[in-house]
Parts: C-alpha cells; sequence; structure tokens
C-alpha cells in the first residue's frame, strides 16, 4: 500500500456510475463551498444498478483507483448501488483515505426522522436486490419496518429532464403505489438520480411523508469528518469541480446544467 501526505488542502473525491452523483457534488458544494473536489463519472460503463454484484464490485476498485491518482483527503460513493454493494472495495482500494458512503448515511438520517418506524427505500434493482438499506436501517434500529421498491426507470427519466412530465408522474405513480396502505412516514431517495425528481415524488406520495435526500445526509457526515480530523479545506474562493468521464463529455457538460444549475467546467475523458 502506498501512503501519501494528504492536507486540508487536498481535494475531496467523489464518483458516481455517470452523471447522478453530481447532486452530491451539489450538496457538497452547498455545506463545504471552499473544498476542492474531483469527480469521477463512470459514463462508459453506466448503468450499474442493473449490473451483477462481481461487476460492480469490479467497476468499484477501478474507479477508486483513477480518483487515487489525484491524492484525494476523502473518498465519497455517490453511487447507491457501489454503497451497497462494495464499499469495502472501495475502503480497501483506498488504504488509509476514509470512505464514506451515500447508503449509510441516508439509513442514518432516515431512522433519526421516522417516528411511525415504518420506512420506504426506493433505488435500483441492484439496490434493492441487496437489501443493504434494510439492513444499514435495522442495525439502527430492529424495530423498523422497511419496505422497498426498485424503480429503474425514473434513471432515464432525469436525464431526459422528465422532472415534470406527464410521463413521469405516471410511472411514479405506478411505482409508489407499492407503499399504499403500508403507512411508511419516510422515504428515502436510495439513488443519486432521485432528487432531481424529488418534487413529482414528493406530490405523489402526498404529504406527510418525509423525503430523505441521501447526498445531503453523506454531505453532512463528510463535514462532520473532515472537522473532528482537523481536515475542513481553508481557501476562501469556491473552486469548480474537477471533472473526469469515462465517455462523452459533452453530453456529461449538458447534463452538468441540469443537475447543477450552472455552467460547465472543463470535463476530462479518462480511459477505463
Ligand atoms: N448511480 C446509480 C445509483 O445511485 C444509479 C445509476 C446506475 O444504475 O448506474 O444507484
Amino acid at each position: 500500500m502506498h501512503h501519501h501526505k494528504n492536507t486540508p488542502e487536498s481535494p475531496i473525491g467523489i464518483f458516481d456510475s455517470g452523471v447522478g452523483g453530481l447532486t452530491v457534488v451539489r450538496a457538497i458544494q452547498a455545506i463545504l463551498p471552499s473544498e476542492r473536489i474531483i469527480y469521477f463519472g463512470d459514463t462508459a460503463r453506466v448503468p450499474y444498478g442493473s449490473k451483477s454484484q462481481v461487476t460492480i464490485r469490479k467497476y468499484a476498485q477501478e474507479d477508486t483507483a483513477i480518483l487515487m491518482r489525484y491524492q484525494p483527503k476523502m473518498i465519497i460513493v455517490a453511487c447507491n448501488t457501489v454503497s451497497a454493494l462494495a464499499l469495502d472495495v472501495v475502503r480497501k482500494a483506498g488504504g488509509s483515505i476514509p470512505a464514506l458512503g451515500v447508503l449509510e448515511a441516508g439509513a442514518e438520517l432516515a431512522v433519526s426522522v421516522s417516528r411511525q418506524k415504518r420506512i420506504g427505500v426506493i433505488g435500483t434493482q441492484a439496490t434493492v436486490c441487496s437489501n443493504a438499506y434494510a439492513c444499514a436501517i435495522n442495525e439502527l434500529d430492529p424495530d423498523i419496518e422497511v419496505h422497498s421498491k426498485a424503480c429503474p426507470l425514473f434513471v432515464p427519466l432525469a436525464e431526459e429532464g422528465f422532472t415534470d412530465h406527464p410521463a413521469a408522474r405516471l410511472i411514479a405513480g405506478e411505482y409508489l403505489r407499492e407503499f399504499d396502505g403500508h403507512e411508511i412516514d419516510t422515504l428515502v431517495l436510495g439513488c443519486t438520480h432521485y432528487p432531481i425528481l424529488r418534487g413529482m415524488i414528493g406530490q405523489t406520495v402526498g404529504p406527510g411523508i418525509r423525503i430523505i435526500d441521501s447526498a445531503e445526509a453523506v454531505a453532512r457526515r463528510a463535514k462532520e469528518l473532515l472537522a473532528e480530523t482537523g481536515m475542513l479545506g481553508m481557501s476562501g474562493e469556491t473552486p469548480r469541480p474537477h471533472l473526469l468521464v469515462s465517455d462523452l463529455p459533452q453530453k456529461f457538460g449538458m447534463l452538468y446544467r441540469l443537475f447543477m444549475g450552472s455552467d460547465v467546467p472543463d470535463v476530462e475523458l479518462v480511459d477505463v
């Protein structure tokens, strides 16, 4: 294992299967505006959520290796699918660098807000099949009932910008009917893309259900951990994120505008 000296000025490395992890970049920038960010989106191999555990673990290892070239002080796994199935792979490949996953943070926040102890979780096929959210939630509180539903069509809907489209509402109605009668009081958005559809999902499940955005949850955790370890970045300005993708940098740039609501920095192409 190689060691390098990381300082508060080192970047936070964030990766995802594609563009969805930008919801985590946005959440980090909102509460940690002085941090340098290096982001890798594996646009050549997205989606991960419909692939096998073996493949997802191999990709996770390679994605971490790409970020390690930039000597990050922390790695954030923005992809719920990788958090569910391969966080241990990332921790091993990162050596002494702390690695946080969106899933643990989202589960913790959901447990802290649920009063009725009935939580709904939506995510990709792989995330829901892994049962990782239910395990993480029940490890914190075994009395909580967890109901999960895979909503794979939400990912392309978000990427098409169908955030408030009748077709998206129809599909949401179909998927989220799963929760009727279970009386959940909390719904975890267990996939990077879903915060883009948050308004529409909230209207579909109706008022009175707390929506948990795991991107915000992991950003809060990152801030706590950096503060505890004396690694908070100090630079006065807000640096623009350094963006890496494995395919179609221009398309990534267009989606960046949708996810971030701001202009795109340069996007660099890397091999996987
Ligand atoms: N990033 C994935 C997740 O959060 C969604 C897209 C994919 O399936 O790769 O689970």
